[in-house]
């Protein structure tokens, strides 16, 4: 499985990336508009920090498809290689989809069930973004539709992965993984959470005291 960061702020992107293997930045208009920033500022911000090797996904606010399909165009040419048009599920965001995908890769967010990743996958979606957390608040189930996506992708041989989203906890995402979604995308805050553990802080502390207690300061190759 590997790893995106859910954010649009740069803050938050340039930490993360000096310290985890991330993959990428996914975004929504919830988040770019707690930047408070001009959209095109911010989003040629996180492409120069990122650099033009990371994939950065930036959703398309059209409600048509013909509208979708020119924001989709316009963002590549703002933002270049590795762009990936974020596409709301629905009639219009899959017309969109099957014209899209012969031209950049497109995923398609707000999956909330099996048979509407299907439709985007066989639409061309290169990613399918199931709202994990959303769905278990509502006792839906989210682990578990993500995971019979990733299944269901993987059986019928689809060019298609899945990139859970909308985590808050550390089990979801450890259940994702186990289930095969190829993907995940997490706030800044969860990946010290992944990273963290007690035994593991207690453990380094052991070692430093052990060290000072016969070698004081020295380094390691002093
Ligand atoms: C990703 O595509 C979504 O924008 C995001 O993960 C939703 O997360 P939230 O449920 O924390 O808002």
């Amino acid at each position: 499985m590997r790893y995106m960061i859910d954010t649009a702020n740069i803050e938050e992107i340039k930490d993360i990336i000096e310290f985890f293997p991330i993959e990428g930045v996914t975004t929504n208009p919830t988040l770019v508009s707690k930047e408070k920033m001009d959209f095109k500022t911010l989003v040629t911000g996180i492409r120069d920090v990122i650099g033009p090797d990371r994939v950065f996904f930036v959703q398309l606010r059209g409600d048509t498809a013909e509208e979708m399909i020119e924001e989709a165009r316009a963002l590549k040419k703002l933002i270049g290689d590795n762009y990936v048009a974020k596409i709301p599920m629905g009639r219009a965001g899959l017309k969109a989809v099957m014209t899209l995908s012969k031209e950049m890769p497109c995923c398609v967010t707000a999956i909330c069930s099996r048979q509407q990743a299907m439709l985007a996958a066989r639409a061309g979606a290169s990613f399918v973004a199931p709202y994990v957390n959303r769905l278990d608040n509502i006792g839906a189930g989210g682990v578990e539709i993500a995971c019979d996506i990733a299944g269901m992708l993987d059986h019928y041989g689809l060019p298609c992965e899945v990139v859970g989203a909308s985590f808050k906890n550390v089990d979801q995402v450890q259940e994702c993984a186990m289930g095969g979604c190829h993907v995940v995308t997490l706030k800044a805050e969860m990946f010290d959470m992944l990273a963290g553990h007690p035994l593991t802080d207690s453990g380094i502390a052991g070692f430093d005291k052990d060290w000072k207690a016969f070698y004081g300061e020295n380094k390691i190759l002093d």
